[in-house]
């Protein structure tokens, strides 16, 4: 059922979207009160619109051009004009490969949240899996976070961390980091949809700490 509290949410993606997935289905099993609106790829064929197409979700190619890295120009103001357009309140980056600016970050203030493959501020930007396992960390994991105007800067909401096996390969490693990712996504939006997130400063905390900590899912 559709309460006042629904997350609208927006996801922005550019890759396989298994983590919009795990939301997808955290949504389905009634675990996650939210409902995705639309999802947008900087990339045509990006396996994220094809998952989103078979839930009948409504999809959208966003011709990011000229810029390689970035979100912005004509294709930022189409973003925010089809996320508001769809009614959205939340936007969540599922693997989307550019860097957000002002204007939507602007529109969505501290409703923007990011998925990155590293425990934070360890290891920010691309490949982090890989970097935290060149570096020889003993440790990696996943970071929920609201996203500012820095790379993987902004206010961290969940982490979880899985140790580096003698046996893992930076590849194994970022398989192990990518099943955390599936929990922890989905838990921080059923949090934020419940109203259990304060933000204080840069420190967002848990007003249902425990049910973090004992949460497996
Ligand atoms: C994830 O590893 C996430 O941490 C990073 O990009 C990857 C996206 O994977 N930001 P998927 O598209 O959700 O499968």
């Amino acid at each position: 059922m559709n309460t006042d509290k629904t997350l609208k949410i927006g996801v922005l993606g550019s890759g396989a979207g298994s983590n919009m997935q795990s939301i997808i289905d955290e949504i389905d099993a009634g675990r996650v009160d939210a409902e995705i609106k639309i999802v947008l790829s900087d990339v045509e064929d990006a396996r994220i619109l094809e998952r989103a197409r078979k839930r009948g979700i409504p999809t959208l190619w966003l011709d990011c051009s000229p810029y390689k890295t970035k979100l912005d120009g004509p294709a930022q103001l189409r973003c925010i004009e089809l996320l508001h357009e769809h009614d959205v309140d939340t936007v969540v980056l599922a693997g989307f490969m550019r860097i957000v600016k002002a204007p939507l970050l602007n529109a969505f203030p501290m409703r923007i949240l990011n998925i990155h493959p590293a425990l934070l501020p360890a290891f920010p930007g691309l490949h982090a899996w890989r970097q935290a396992w060149d570096y020889g960390a003993k440790v990696a994991g996943c970071t929920v976070h609201f996203v500012d105007e820095g790379t993987d800067t902004g206010a961290i909401i969940i982490q979880r961390c899985i140790p580096v096996l003698n046996t893992d390969s930076a590849e194994a490693l970022h398989a192990r980091i990518q099943a955390e990712e599936h929990i922890a996504y989905p838990q921080a939006l059923r949090l934020l949809t419940e109203g259990k997130l304060r933000i204080v400063g840069r420190r967002v905390i848990i007003d249902d700490d425990d049910a973090v900590k004992t949460d497996s899912r």
